[in-house]
């Protein structure tokens, strides 16, 4: 049978507060998903590969050489007998699972061993074009379907769901996942699950094991045996499926399928298919993942662009502001901004950052009471692989990323008093660990706070820890409110109306 002992277990999010800060985008994507559309039905188990025949030029024989070339792309292997795993750990908490072989943690941090799936006997892909030259109706309309979906949606998780429910018509598993290889340090930018029962609350598991072998090895994996009742409290596995998405002969992600019902095996034909598949689709996958992580960029870049502009004002109050900005700039010291909201901290701040030696380095805005404590912790930190459930690859925190920069910590009063400790060791020892994590980090990186609350009745309520206060309070300034300062209203109505007519103009839209 096949061992579940060590498996990724993987669940589409249902709620946001557990969703990747990847942008809103992201995030949408996973409430998107967490809609919870499920498959019903399907044709499970009937599905028999074709008989063959020599490849036509055009129409059916096109598509049965494009599905051979995918096929070409694997090779043939020998199977290698893996170690066992030597550690199991179990993590749970929030919406994944995640259920993971690791080895003890090395002095380089931690070694993963490979999971006892991978020591069960695997068909690989072969170099032989094992493909099906005639294919069945059923599969044809299938092909056709997905190439109709391909060119008519692009949403990514639209494209996924799409895609997985029509493989589920030719291929009678009972659990898919499409998972999209990262590019940046985390290892999967996307991770789609489905399952065929509707309404079904069960998540997919998906062997980590079995995909990282997909991707380096570029191969499809197939594996089907009789389960063992009761060995696991993971349902059996009977077969299992995963096929690599190679674009321009890279690993860019994979398809996987199981099944626990005795009563079906994936067979060869279902590997083939699958293969051909993956090979029509990840273009398109690749593309929509792209577009989805350039659109959030181009929002961040397009945030960060705005909020460059200077600070308008001629009064009195405004000149103090910019002499204090002045003053500061060149210093490493901590800065507090005090101040109504809208009286423009936020703008000081970025000032303060562009006026000194650290202006070619990040500035990194983080508003403390934008997110729950512990996606603020993960946020501020970054995690380490495993540290809690969905925590699927290391990720670094804003900290780190700010390295050589300036980290603005607005609306710092709402900061929960577990990360004002961890913030005041930053401030001291300017280290710090990651969530899950053993070894101290270093950074180098300058505050700035702000926040429009007292501070000082926040430390006197025993909100606020005191000495982290003191620690922040080292320079410090308020922002004057537009009462105090009204000789700039109409330099600021001007440069709104400049500022919205020009966008309004760009739009294509004009005032009369
Ligand atoms: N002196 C100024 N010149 C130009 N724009 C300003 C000025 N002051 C504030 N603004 C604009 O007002 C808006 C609010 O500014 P900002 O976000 O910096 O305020 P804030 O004090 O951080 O507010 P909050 O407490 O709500 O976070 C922004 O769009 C900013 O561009
Ligand atoms: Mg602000």
């Amino acid at each position: 049978m096949l061992s579940t002992d060590s498996i990724l277990s993987l669940r589409q999010i249902r709620a946001a507060p557990h969703a990747p800060a990847h942008g809103s985008k992201t995030n949408r994507r996973f409430r998107a998903a967490a809609r919870n559309h499920r498959l019903a039905g399907g044709r499970g188990g009937q599905h028999r590969p074709s008989a063959r025949e020599p490849p036509a030029r055009r129409g059916p024989g096109c598509l049965a050489a494009a599905l051979r070339d995918q096929e070409r792309s694997g090779r043939l292997q020998g199977e290698r007998p893996r170690q066992p795993q030597r550690l199991l750990r179990e993590r749970r908490a929030g919406e994944f699972l995640l259920h993971e072989a690791e080895a003890a943690a090395s002095s380089a941090g931690v070694e993963f061993v490979e999971d006892p799936l991978t020591t069960r006997p695997w068909t690989r892909a072969g170099g032989q074009p094992a493909v099906p030259e005639k294919l069945d109706p059923r599969d044809w309309s299938t092909l056709l379907k997905i190439s109709a979906a391909l060119s008519s949606l692009r949403e990514l998780d639209d494209l996924q769901r799409r895609l997985l429910e029509l493989i589920f018509e030719v291929i009678p598993a009972e659990r898919g996942a499409i998972l999209l290889a990262g590019t940046g340090g985390e290892e999967f930018a996307s991770i789609f699950g489905w399952d065929r029962l509707p309404g079904t609350e069960r998540p997919v598991k998906v062997s980590r094991a079995v995909i990282r072998r997909v991707l380096e090895e570029r191969l499809a994996l197939l594996n089907h045996e009789v389960p063992e009742a009761g060995t696991t409290s993971i349902p059996c596995l009977t077969s299992v499926l995963a096929v690599p998405l190679l674009a321009f002969d890279r690993a860019v992600g994979a398809i996987y399928l199981d099944t626990s019902n005795p009563q079906v095996r994936f067979e060869e034909g279902h590997r083939q298919l699958l293969t051909g598949i993956a090979g029509i689709a990840t273009v398109a996958l690749e593309q929509a993942r792209q577009r989805e992580w350039l659109e959030s960029e181009n929002q961040r870049l397009q945030e960060q662009a705005e909020s460059g502009h200077d600070m308008v004002g001629e009064s009195d109050a405004m000149r103090a502001v910019r002499q204090f900005i002045a003053k500061v700039a060149p210093q490493p010291s901590t800065v507090l901004i005090c101040g109504e909201t809208g009286t423009g901290k936020e703008l000081v701040a970025h000032a303060i950052h562009r006026a000194s030696p650290r202006a070619d380095k990040p500035f990194i805005a983080i508003n403390c009471a934008a997110l729950p404590e512990a996606l603020l912790e993960s946020e501020l930190f970054g995690h380490e692989k495993g540290a809690f459930t969905g925590a699927l690859a290391r990720k670094p925190g804003k900290l780190e990323v700010a390295e050589g920069g300036t980290v603005f910590l607005d609306e710092v009063s709402e900061l929960a008093l577990p990360l004002q400790a961890k913030f005041l060791r930053v401030l001291q020892e300017r280290e710090f660990e990651r969530v899950g994590g053993t070894r101290s980090i270093k950074v180098d990186i300058r505050l700035i706070a702000a926040t429009n609350r007292e501070l000082e009745e926040a430390v006197s309520d025993g909100s606020f820890r005191r000495d982290l206060y003191f620690r922040l309070n080292v320079l410090s300034l308020t922002t004057p409110p537009l009462r105090q300062r009204r000789e700039d209203i109409s330099l600021l109505a001007s440069y709104f109306v400049a500022k919205h007519s020009k966008r309004c103009t760009a739009r294509g839209v004009t005032g009369a």
